[in-house]
């Protein structure tokens, strides 16, 4: 083993090590520059500054790093804390089983893009002109998405066919490029450059169409489709240009089949097909939220009131015409009960019906109530424009709509004029925010944890390592305006692009590995694991390499230490703390993610904390087992903290909320043993919280 320290030009006094014979110590003026090579199979210990650096200038080794700089130096802590620190990662690592590399082949260089809106139409066409044999599924009948559903776009008020055609053209017009409508995925296997998806094409009943328009005279059943009437059979001016058969509508009469010049078959049965890929793009757009759940604005029980979609389609249909109209912004966005988040594109969506509705009827009195108006960007000129046509702005949350004497009302207060106010109107249009598509997302094994994925690296939905070759784009990423979900594709075609021009990827990530000769095939583990790595194949419990995510949740599920996590596994971790952990210590396990950058914040911000406080870095507050922290008060330190990423926000899903309650356990345990459970805290502690880090040691302290 080899032990690398950094004396940063000369600013730091390194101790002098008494190590072991067979570990060799190197010292160095500037580590950064210097950036000695290490064989991928070398272990060492690298002691300098922040690992969050150091693992970038040093990627794919086995290394330990030990932050010498923001845990001693800066801190005025005694140079020797800086030699117990080295020892304690000389301890671990030479318990510690190193991190093999792994290579994923890309097997197949096809691609499949989910959703045939605009996004997914552009990242088909980006795909397909690169080379790529792309296959682009819809759900529906036909593509053109939510955009295709729109009378017009903002902020100008162009009708959607002037965007949405070219696109559907050029990607048609790409030998590469194949599009299967009202098909959706079934089941997918494989992994990164290697999937392999079953597909569902439902029945479309119209095989052979000459767009006549006879079985829409003749079809009995009408239905309202957002806002626009329509009959079972019906046709959407996109692609492709033919009719479809609606059947969850359709009474199967017969009638369309008889005055039918091509072939329509009421009996056509679904198919199904596989087909190979190996990136996924995943583009299926916007999601209105269920605004019938905001109860005090009626949705679905008072007549009047709709959807902004709805609305839209019915004033262009010509079977809307209002007098007075009134739009309520946020309908269930940014409220704790609903959605606690901005959809960016409400605002925008709610301006567009009152400039749809004005250009059309000028004689229309319109009233928008909004807690706050975010038109972003260049589209403030949307709302100035719209203030210079008479539109009348509410500052304020409606608090309800009601009927009263036959009469739709709104009752609000305006924060302009401190008044509360009923307003009489026609129409209500409730502008609600969007949610994403979990169902598509979960079928490629992919829970959301966060309300929208745009929170998750583009590159591989997760923030570890392992490419899942699986992206996002448009709104599926988070709800977008026609430019921007253009752009988001765009980026998203590169992404696969890049992914399939590789052979191979090659990984160095930390995964969990079980010990046959130690599991019991218990199964404790399967349950645990966020990510579905974990399955018994052959009566042996069995890790999936392309699934685990590396987080030491199952390691320390198993009642026998049977799993374990590459570079972070007990023996190693124990060997650390026992090494580290004095008389009279804090011992503070922190997560890499969260808290453990906070105490480098307390550095650079020069936040002091005692000497006596122990930092050890850990892969998530999952990953620490309760007999880490015995061994840690046994060695007689006087307090445990683990400190771990808020609610909601752990990289591994639910790693932090599993350590937390196992520090409830302990704490009990604890306290039946006569000692006091206080010794042990588990804290949500953000990245950039020096303060809290520091305030909670210092009270543990006391
Ligand atoms: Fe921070 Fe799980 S990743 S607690």
């Amino acid at each position: 083993m080899r032990v690398l320290m950094c004396n940063c030009h000369n600013s730091l006094k390194l101790p002098k090590l008494k190590l072991g014979p067979d570990v060799k110590v190197e010292e160095f003026d500037d580590l950064c520059k210097t950036k000695p090579e290490i064989a991928p199979d070398e272990k060492v210990v690298i002691a300098a500054c922040s690992p969050n650096l150091l693992e970038g200038l040093f990627p794919g080794t086995n290394a330990e790093f030990v932050n010498i700089l923001e845990h001693v130096f800066l801190i005025g802590h005694r140079p020797e804390k800086a030699e117990q620190m080295i020892n304690a990662a000389v301890a671990k690592m030479e318990k510690t089983r190193p991190v093999k590399t792994k290579f994923f082949q890309i097997s197949s260089r096809k691609a499949l893009v989910i959703g045939g809106g605009i996004a997914g139409i552009e990242v088909t066409a980006q795909l397909s002109k690169n080379g790529i044999e792309t296959t682009l599924i819809e759900k529906t009948p036909f593509l053109g998405g939510t955009v295709a559903k729109l009378d017009r776009l903002y902020p100008e008020g162009t009708p959607y066919s002037h965007t949405l055609m070219p696109l559907i053209n050029t990607m048609q017009s790409q030998k590469n490029a194949v599009s299967l409508c009202n098909t959706e995925i079934t089941k997918v296997s494989g992994r990164v450059g290697d999937y392999k998806i079953e597909l569902v094409t439902r029945p479309r009943g119209v095989q052979e169409c000459i767009n006549c328009g006879k079985c829409i005279d003749v079809c009995p059943v009408e239905i309202d489709d957002a806002g626009k009437s329509r009959k079972a059979i019906y046709y959407v001016p996109t692609y492709p240009d033919m009719y479809a058969i609606d059947f969850a509508a359709c009474t199967r009469c017969g009638e369309c089949v008889k005055v039918c010049p091509g072939r329509i078959d009421l009996n056509e049965q679904e198919k199904v097909s596989e087909i190979a890929a190996g990136a996924v793009i995943v583009a299926t757009g916007l999601l209105w939220y269920d605004v019938s759940r905001v109860e005090e604005y009626g949705y679905g029980r008072l007549d009047g009131v709709m959807k902004t979609l709805e609305f839209e389609r019915a004033v262009a249909a010509g079977t809307l015409r209002p007098k007075k109209v009134a739009i309520i912004y946020c309908a269930g966005s940014r409220d704790s009960k609903h959605l606690p988040y901005c959809s960016k594109i409400c605002c925008l969506l709610g301006l567009k019906e009152a400039k749809l509705i004005i250009d059309r009827y000028p004689d229309v009195q319109v009233y928008v109530a909004a807690m706050d108006m975010r038109s972003y960007g260049t589209f403030e000129y949307l709302y100035n424009t719209l203030r210079e046509k008479g539109v009348s702005f509410i500052k304020g949350k409606p608090s309800e709509v009601f009927r009263w004497n036959g009469k739709l009302a709104v009752r609000t207060e305006d924060l302009f004029t401190n008044e509360l106010m009923e307003i009489e109107v026609d129409n209500v249009v409730l502008s609600s925010g969007f949610v994403p598509d979990v169902e598509t997302f979960s079928k490629l094994k992919i829970n959301l944890t966060v309300d929208f994925p745009v929170l998750y690296e583009n590159a591989g939905l997760s923030n570890t390592e392992l490419p899942r070759g699986i992206f996002t784009a448009g709104a599926a990423t988070f709800p977008g305006g026609v430019a921007e979900t253009l752009i988001d594709a765009r980026k998203a075609s590169h992404s696969a692009l890049s992914l399939l021009a590789q052979k191979e990827i090659e990984t160095k990530i930390n995964q969990a590995v079980v010990d046959e000769d130690l599991c019991s095939v218990c199964r404790m583990c399967i349950g645990t694991c966020p990510y579905g790595a974990i399955s018994v194949v052959e009566d042996k419990i069995k890790i999936n390499e392309e699934l685990c995510m590396g987080c030491g949740i199952c390691s320390v599920t198993c009642p026998a230490y049977a799993s374990q996590l590459e570079g972070w596994n007990h023996e190693g971790l124990r060997e650390q703390i026992r090494e580290l952990a004095q008389q009279g210590d804090i011992v503070a396990i922190l997560c890499r993610w969260s808290a453990y950058n906070a105490t480098e914040r307390a550095a650079q911000d020069k936040l002091g904390y005692p000497g006596n406080v122990k930092i050890i870095r850990v892969p998530c507050t999952g990953a620490v087992d309760p007999s880490h922290i015995m061994l840690a008060l046994n060695n007689g330190a006087k307090g445990v903290l683990i400190g771990g990423c808020y609610p909601h926000a752990c990289h591994y899903a639910r790693g932090n909320f599993r350590a937390k309650a196992r520090e409830q356990i302990l704490k009990l345990n604890l306290e039946s043993l006569g000692m006091a459970g206080n010794q042990v805290r588990l804290e949500w502690i953000g990245k950039d919280e020096a303060h809290k880090f520091v305030e909670i040691v210092q009270e543990m302290n006391k």
